[in-house]
């Protein structure tokens, strides 16, 4: 396997350029399912988990193809796609494609919306709690969906006609289900209220692009989505948004080495929360007309609590990287995790560094310390992986980062962005 070998201390300095949204790439890419007409999505990016989806669309008969670049567009610009789904062969996602990622679950809205019929087995994905798929089971029933579980698969069937408008009120929030039943209530028939809906902006980029595809939906961007279903969909071209947890993390990096880097591309509303929480920490931030500017000239790393929570609070997604950054601050944080129940496997791995965290139920405290110290390192999910990268550039010395397949998933060209800022870092094949 892989491995990545940095030598830590180089400030940052330079642009990097944001990539297209994993998280809002996938749930885009499933959306094709829903009509027989292409979709071009524009803007994804190049990662192991979208080649992974594109296996399980290929598997329902979703023909795909990726477009050259155009002229005027710079080298490392996102793909150009096409997703034609002219005739779905087959509603069964089997366990060997959908145990690799648990965004792949999420086909069984579209298919139960056009094809009246699912069957997908139980999803896999980060090592980062049980994450169960009963909101999931509970919303798609509400829709008049019938549902077994049989032999690790869910099955699922519509009423005869079709699933049927209804009002959802989730008891907690999920991104995922909120995904799969907006996707599944634009071909039901009759109004669907979707309340307690996550509000994170992939679940905005997958709203407008079912609007543009022909759904008829309100609300986009609140808690509470109305959607009026419609007969069919049609071919829609729509634009990944830009990655806000590779912004959230590039900005921790700098916040960490020091030095002035520019987030081409990148959107501060998106995370406004998680920069906010930066300029606490000491950190010069500035929104400028083609990304965010993110600089630490000197001044050390202010101590600051965070709580995670759905958007608009601070990302569960960012948490790992955050601590990463409170290691290194003049005094005492507290991290409090509350979407995931075992989100803290970098704390073991943080500590290789010389961090000092304690963690206690859902609440890590970190003692900061002025200097880390590299070490041989191994993560077991994307966004922990992409902490102990961050903690390696700070750090005094030679890290090594083992299994780095985690990163691949999520992080587009991560080597090069970075030691186009002056970071010395390199994959050392395996
Ligand atoms: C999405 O996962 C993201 N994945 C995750 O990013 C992200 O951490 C998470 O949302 C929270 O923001 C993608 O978008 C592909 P949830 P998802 O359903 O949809 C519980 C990354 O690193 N829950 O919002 O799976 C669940 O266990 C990944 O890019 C139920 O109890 O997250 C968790 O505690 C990791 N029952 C909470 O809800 C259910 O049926 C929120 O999970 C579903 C979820």
């Amino acid at each position: 396997m892989d491995r990545i070998r940095l030598v830590g201390g180089n400030p940052l300095n330079g642009d990097i350029v944001i990539s297209g949204a994993k998280n809002a790439a996938l749930p885009l890419m499933i959306a094709s399912l829903l009509t027989d007409e292409p979709l071009v999505l524009t803007n994804v990016p190049r990662l192991a988990d979208v080649k992974q989806l594109e296996r399980i669309l290929e598997n329902h008969g979703v023909d795909i193809a990726v477009h050259g670049r155009r002229r005027g567009e710079s080298d490392g610009v996102g793909q150009r796609m096409t997703f034609h789904a002219a005739d779905i062969v087959d509603t069964t996602a089997p366990y060997d494609l959908v145990s690799k990622m648990r965004a792949s679950f999420w086909v069984i809205g579209p298919l139960l919306a056009r094809c009246h019929e699912a069957r997908v087995s139980l999803p896999g994905g980060c090592a980062i709690g049980t994450r169960p798929v009963d909101l999931f089971l509970f919303g798609l029933k509400e829709l008049g969906a019938e549902i077994d579980i049989d032999e690790g698969y869910v099955v699922a069937r519509a009423p005869k006609g079709g699933l049927i408008g209804s009002r959802i009120v989730f008891p907690k929030v999920s991104v995922g289900a909120t995904h799969t039943l907006l996707m599944a209530a634009t071909l039901a028939k009759g109004t669907t209220v979707i309340e307690n809906a996550a509000q994170e902006p992939e679940i905005t980029n997958v709203a407008e692009c079912l609007v543009a595809m022909g759904a008829k939906i309100s609300g986009i961007g609140t808690r509470t989505l109305t959607i009026e279903g419609v007969e069919k969909l049609h071919g829609a071209s729509v634009e990944v948004i830009p990655d806000r947890i590779e912004t959230g993390t590039f900005a921790m990096a700098a916040a960490m080495t020091g030095g002035d880097v520019l987030l081409r591309g990148a959107r501060a509303e998106h995370l406004q929360s998680a920069l906010d929480i930066l300029a606490r920490t000491g950190v010069d931030l500035t929104t400028e007309a083609d990304g965010i500017r993110v600089k630490r000239n000197g001044n050390g790393i202010q101590p600051v609590d965070i709580e995670t929570h759905p958007f608009p609070g601070f990302p569960t997604d960012l948490q790992a990287q955050f601590m990463a950054l409170m290691t290194m601050s003049q005094g005492t944080s507290h991290v409090r995790e509350t979407i995931f129940e075992n989100r803290y496997m970098h704390v073991a791995e943080l500590a290789r560094f010389g961090a000092d965290i304690a963690v206690d139920g859902q609440v890590a405290t970190i003692q900061g310390k002025s200097q880390l110290k590299g070490a041989q390192v191994m993560a077991t999910d994307l966004r922990a992986s992409v902490s102990l990268v961050i903690a390696g550039l700070a750090a005094k010395g030679e890290t090594i980062v083992n299994r780095i397949y985690h990163l691949d998933r999520g992080f587009e060209r991560l080597e090069d962005k970075l030691s186009r800022c002056g970071a010395e870092i390199e994959r050392l094949a395996g």
